[in-house]
């Protein structure tokens, strides 16, 4: 279950960890998710796997990184990947992105019998059920048939979440009340509160597990990659992998999103500048604007 942000967490003051459970807990984060945990961490560390330890009943933080760390694809070490995730997200983050990629792919290809596209990193659904309604707002209809959206996540319990598509109402605030009664059903008695995508949005949204720094399964080539806000949790090797992999999944004149406060300085070779936290791979035609190439 993804906990709140750290500055939330810190006043609870949990005991702190031994520098050598620290060092080994960062080494395995950076090894399976990509992530550098830094020093500062470890009360955030300590809280996130509280719950964990106490459910399994282990004495020590040893004694269960040690049983975490006994099978790299069990249940234990799913769960300390669910736990040491931040999912923060909304609908309609940086809503610039999703105008663009509304103008520039969706628009500009209507004419393609089927447009699919990749959201990696789509955390607890807002992300790719937002690019979904964008799609019906840009093509009516036609794009629940013509749309597809791949949705992927290291999280098991976030991607269990995004499927199920039910939100508090709160979580809706940034939407346009229009949208809320065209693409969500109201909960009711003891779902009050609660909206759920409607089924035939949830349809344009495939949602699979995928570890962005493992080597990729056979998917795309897709003329947009949403691969928002994780980088900036990777260092800069990593984020270079990354790139690397997503590039490969571009279809010529394809294009990437990443989040605002994320910089692929001298990471995006082949990939030409567009705007801010927005590149595209060379070929498949005239890009708007201007261009810089990396
Ligand atoms: C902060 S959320 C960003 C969600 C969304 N893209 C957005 O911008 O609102 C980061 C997401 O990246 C996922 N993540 C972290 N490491 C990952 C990895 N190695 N491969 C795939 N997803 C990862 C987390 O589980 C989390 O859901």
């Amino acid at each position: 279950m993804p906990l709140p942000e750290a500055a939330g967490l810190e006043l609870r003051s949990p005991a702190g960890i031994p520098e050598a459970e620290f060092r080994d807990i960062c080494a395995l984060v950076q090894q399976r998710l990509g992530i550098e945990l830094r020093a500062g961490k470890e009360s955030l560390v300590t809280l996130r796997l509280a719950e964990p330890m106490r459910r399994g009943g282990f004495a020590s933080l040893h004694e269960y990184m040690q049983h975490v760390k006994r099978d790299p694809n069990g249940p234990a070490m799913l769960e300390f990947i669910d736990c040491l995730t931040t999912n923060h997200t909304n609908f309609l983050r940086e809503a610039s992105h999703f105008e663009f990629w509304q103008q520039e792919v969706l628009l500009a290809q209507r004419q393609r019998p089927e447009i699919a596209v990749w959201c990696a990193a789509s955390s607890s659904g807002e992300e790719p059920y937002t690019m979904a309604m964008y799609a019906v707002e840009a093509l009516g209809e036609a794009a629940y048939r013509q749309v597809r959206i791949l949705a992927t996540d290291i999280s098991p319990s976030i991607l269990d979440q995004a499927r199920r598509g039910v939100y508090r109402e709160e979580r809706l605030a940034p939407l346009p009340e229009a949208w809320r009664r065209r693409y969500f059903l109201r909960g009711e008695g003891k779902w009050q509160g609660h909206f759920r995508i409607k089924p035939e949005v949830g349809r344009m949204v495939e949602f699979r597990r995928l570890n962005l720094i493992e080597p990729l399964p056979p998917i795309g080539p897709f003329p947009a990659v949403f691969c928002r806000n994780v980088m900036i949790y990777f260092n800069s090797a990593t984020r270079g992998l990354v790139v690397n992999q997503i590039r490969g999944r571009l279809e010529p004149g394809g294009y990437l999103f990443v989040g605002h406060a994320e910089s692929l300085n001298g990471l995006a070779s082949q990939l030409d500048y567009i705007k801010p936290s927005v590149y595209r791979l060379a070929g498949g035609g005239q890009p708007p604007g201007g261009i810089e190439r990396s």
